[in-house]
């Protein structure tokens, strides 16, 4: 055997043994991602602490705060964060990342008297001793239309100044960070970028070492929210990777320096960048970037449980078979379900593919006030007159008796609602 010949196959085996090992990692790595539930380990003084405290409210009913600072977050000049301590002056309960706090709005109306409203705005920073933070984007009306401006966003900016009191429910939503060590994607569009902030911030200062992606669209630099504080997040932090994906940008906009990434979030560009790994999921955004991201990654193979997301308004997410298979065979047995709406005088046939009694008498066109659409501020607290229903998930809002949550509710038997 010559020296050449020597030389290749100490080359090849070197190269069939790099072969097989990258083959086994690379298939150790799949068949965790795909089937193995991931390890739990109790990581970080909040996320631990409050995780058995999600469901319980800090307080009941509406609480006194106020204002003590408001910070414009964007170059647009429409997002504001409010900084709000309790007038009481006692403890401020900790929070989980992901939680929302319920305002009820006195607002002037237009006939001289005043219209109560309620609304949910996602805590946007880590718990601290000192304040609850709110960070709210101004409403427009929908371009071409004669309605009026959001009237909670708006009043936030216009007449909600440093000293105004405002009444606030306990923070409260099951949109909340998992405490365990895998690794976190961020997905966020616009103003939902608010929940993630909180997320982002508890997860880089109690746990420095974990691996955390957030891609953030927006549609140009002037509508970055806090910009600067996620840059330097960026720098201080080797394991976190910012990508700011800019869908319309300005022409002076700087791709590298305003954005990393020109177009909107979707899957193949996830795909692109992530390392095969078992990532928990949490999306917050408009219904759209939800509704098609959501079933992408389904597709993709990442578990139902790895999923969390979060609509700020309606959206409809179609879930693939895997995801709704449960719910599926429950349905299969069901008998014909009829809703009444007592004083609607209105009757309608309950189709499996609703999703909750909120959604269902909006569709048919009955109207009903919501606020979180998530079982936590009360506002949809409807009567109860006749049959039975049951909860997607237990409300985080303790409804009165004899009545329901109709955001979180669906019928088990034919129901009588006071509508
Ligand atoms: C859990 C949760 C967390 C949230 N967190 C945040 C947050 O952190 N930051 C934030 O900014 N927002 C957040 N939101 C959204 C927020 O609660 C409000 O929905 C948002 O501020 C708009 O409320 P508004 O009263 O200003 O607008 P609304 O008065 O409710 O109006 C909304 C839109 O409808 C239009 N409109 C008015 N009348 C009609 C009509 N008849 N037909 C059709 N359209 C009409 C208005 O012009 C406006 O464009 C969150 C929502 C939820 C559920
Ligand atoms: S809308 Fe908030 S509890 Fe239903």
């Amino acid at each position: 055997m010559t020296s050449l010949n020597l030389l290749l196959w100490i080359t090849s085996g070197i190269m069939f043994q790099l072969a097989v090992f990258l083959g086994i990692e690379y298939w150790r790595h799949w068949i965790r991602y795909r089937n193995f539930p991931s390890d739990k380990t109790e990581v970080g003084e909040i996320l631990s602490s409050h995780k058995e405290n999600i469901s319980v409210a800090a307080w009941t009913g509406f609480r006194t705060f106020r204002v003590d600072r408001r910070i414009i977050e964007d170059a647009a000049q429409s997002t504001c964060s409010f900084y709000l301590v309790p007038v009481d002056e006692k403890v401020l309960p900790v929070f989980q990342p992901g939680q929302f706090l319920t305002f009820s709005l006195n607002l002037p109306a237009s006939d001289d008297g005043s219209e109560q409203l309620m609304r949910c705005y996602s805590l946007s920073d880590a718990p601290c001793a000192d304040y609850y933070r709110v960070t709210i984007k101004r409403v427009p009306a929908p371009l071409g239309s004669n309605y009026s401006p959001g009237r909670s966003s708006n009043y936030f900016h216009d007449h909600v100044s440093i000293g105004s009191l405002l009444q606030v429910r306990a923070p409260a939503g099951h949109f909340c960070i998992d405490n365990s060590d895998d690794p976190v994607i961020l997905i966020c569009g616009g103003i939902g970028i608010t929940p993630m902030l909180s997320m982002l911030n508890v997860c880089l200062t109690q746990r420095p070492e974990h691996e955390v992606w957030l891609f953030y669209g927006v549609r140009n630099s002037s509508e970055l929210i806090m910009g600067s504080h996620l840059n330097s997040l960026d720098s201080e932090h080797s394991n976190f990777h910012l990508w700011v994906c800019a869908s319309r940008p300005h022409p002076e906009d700087v791709i590298g320096r305003d954005h990393k990434h020109r177009g909107r979030i979707d899957i193949q560009l996830l795909r692109a960048l992530l390392p095969l790994k078992s990532y928990h999921y949490y999306i917050c955004g408009p219904a759209p970037m939800l509704e098609s991201i959501v079933p992408a990654l389904e597709e993709w193979g990442v578990p139902d449980t790895q999923i969390h997301y979060e609509a700020f308004g309606p959206s409809s997410i179609k879930r693939t078979a895997s995801a709704v298979k449960g719910k599926i065979q429950e349905r299969e047995t069901d008998k014909e379900i009829v809703v009444t709406f007592s004083q609607s005088e209105k009757q309608f046939k309950w189709k499996h593919s609703d999703l909750n009694l909120l959604e269902f008498a909006e569709a048919n066109g009955i109207i009903v006030n919501s606020g979180c659409r998530a079982g936590g501020c009360g506002t949809c607290q409807t009567k109860l007159l006749s049959g039975e229903l049951s909860y997607r998930h237990p409300p985080d809002y303790d409804p009165d008796v004899g009545t329901c949550l109709l955001c979180v509710s669906i019928p088990k038997t034919s129901v009588t609602l006071e509508l």
